[in-house]
């Protein structure tokens, strides 16, 4: 039985954490991550529903209303939440799809959870989605969802977006359940990729691993009358007037200021906002940044460095031991070089508002975008979205998505720490004229491709089937 909505997004995650506090009473927290930063906006302008699990285990919510959208809650049992959520989906697809920094594990129950925990969502969205909607499926958490979605509701047009990058062939042959993924992602009628290099990573491996004809952007699917899957490039963003907007408010402005003061006053204020992952390259920015204080190429007390790192996937080994190793270093780098007043390294392991946040962007001198591989990276598009004062310099990872667009950042290779050491000195000795001119370059990059943008893109390619090239201008 069909539904009632035109749109339907289904993502691991609802928009909102469903929170049980000490006292027994539950609250409701923004979820964590870049897909809901992208998502929030678009869907508070759209008549459609949002399916996502609530963050916690056992029996789902009621659907609700919150942040302005329709969610509609999927459970997860314990169980699920262990080979599901942190087995399959982040021991096993996270590190594969993000070049094996750390190494995947492979486990059979874990598979055999992602299969029905897919199917759960799948069939959510065949009882939401009303007839002939548009479905658009989120995630490598829900990578076999579309081909479900499609037995169960062959009216719908289903799009399906991957917000983390798609490997190398060479890499995703590991996987042992390579042909189901690809099976299950061909299901939609359109499968888009943060970067053009994902979605040929796409396209070279339905050749490799399953021997389909795939010519540029199509994958033919012969057993299917001739079906035309269409694969490419869509590089999300954000909201970029909104942070732009509220950057420019008086009490952010004082707020910054106020960060700059508790500090200590430095001359500069080097910032890294994250969640807590192996991917985000934390670990080498540090020794970057110990290193600059041995060298004395910085000074305790003329710069310090704020990492603000929200806790992610707590119960997984490698972030477990993640946590403590950053808290080492930290630990080392302030033991070491901190003076009465004068702390090097402020290390907050918390979740920040957005308000918060946009005063943090506005009292860093220099952001520090290192990242190991990662899909896009929001962050770096929102320190560029706030500084509406066209100051500061931005140090990014030439393995983001987001250097792809911003080539006016200081390009790093963060496994070069030389290299990296050399672009941190750089970015803070950049003079106002040159920071300008490039921070002026990136903010009109940004606006001009905000998320709303992404977002139409996206839905009219999926609304055109048969179009060859959908790869948004890069320009
Ligand atoms: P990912 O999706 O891998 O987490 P992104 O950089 O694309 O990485 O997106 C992260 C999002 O989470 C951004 O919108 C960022 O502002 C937000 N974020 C990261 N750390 C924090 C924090 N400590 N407090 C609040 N928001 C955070
Ligand atoms: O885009 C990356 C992403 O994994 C999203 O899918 C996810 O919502 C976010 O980061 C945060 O991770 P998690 O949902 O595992 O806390």
């Amino acid at each position: 039985m069909a539904g009632d909505y035109d749109l339907v997004v289904v993502a691991n995650r609802l928009p909102v954490d469903r929170v049980e506090e000490a006292d027994g009473t539950t609250s409701w927290r923004r979820s964590p991550g870049g897909l809901v930063t992208a998502l929030e906006p678009v869907m508070q302008r759209e008549d459609g529903a949002w399916i996502g699990w609530a963050g916690t285990h056992g029996e789902p919510p009621e659907p609700f209303d919150a942040v302005g959208v329709r969610c509609v809650p999927v459970g997860l049992s314990a169980d699920e939440v262990e080979d599901y959520y942190e087995g399959f989906s982040n021991g096993t697809l996270w590190p594969l799809y993000h070049d094996v920094i750390v190494a995947p594990t492979y486990h059979r129950r874990w598979w055999e959870a992602y299969v029905r925990v897919n199917e759960r969502f799948a069939q959510a969205a065949a009882e939401q989605a009303a007839e002939g909607a548009t479905v658009w499926v989120q995630d490598y958490q829900l990578q076999l969802v579309p081909r479900m979605l499609r037995r169960r509701r062959p009216d719908l047009r289903i799009g399906f977006f991957n917000h983390i990058p798609f490997p190398p062939f060479e890499i995703f042959a590991q996987l042992p359940w390579r042909g189901a993924i690809l099976d299950g992602l061909l299901g939609a009628d359109l499968v888009g990729f943060q970067r053009p290099a994902d979605a040929s990573n796409f396209l070279r491996a339905c050749r490799r691993a399953i021997a389909l004809p795939a010519r540029q952007s199509l994958v033919r699917l012969p057993d299917e009358g001739g079906r035309q899957v269409r694969a490419a490039s869509f590089p999300i963003s954000i909201d970029a007037a909104a942070l732009d907007e509220m950057a420019r408010r008086e009490d952010i402005q004082e707020r910054a200021r106020e960060i700059r003061r508790d500090l200590g006053d430095p001359q500069y204020v080097l910032l890294g906002v994250d969640r807590l992952d192996y991917t985000k390259g934390i670990l080498h920015r540090l020794k970057a940044f110990e290193e600059l204080l041995s060298d004395g190429r910085i000074q305790v007390g003329e710069a310090a460095l704020v990492q603000v790192a929200t806790p992610s996937r707590e119960r997984v080994e490698q972030y477990v031991q993640l946590r403590q190793d950053v808290e080492v270093t930290v630990g080392r780098i302030n033991g070491t070089y901190a003076e009465i007043g004068k702390t090097p390294v402020q290390y907050l392991h918390h979740s920040y508002g957005r308000e918060e946040m946009a005063a943090l962007f506005l009292a860093a001198d220099v952001m520090l975008v290192t990242s190991l591989r990662d899909g896009m990276n929001l962050v770096a598009k929102e320190y560029v979205a706030s500084r509406y004062d066209e100051r500061g310099a931005l140090v990014l990872s030439e393995f983001t998505g987001a250097a792809d667009e911003l080539g006016q950042a200081i390009m790093v290779n963060p496994h070069d720490i030389d290299g990296l050491k050399d672009a941190v000195v750089r970015a803070l000795h950049m003079s106002p004229r040159e920071a300008a001119r490039r921070m002026r370059a990136m903010r009109r990059r940004v606006r001009e491709h905000d998320v709303q943008r992404w977002a139409a893109t996206f839905l009219e390619a999926l609304e055109r089937p048969g179009a060859e090239n959908t790869e948004i201008d890069l320009t």
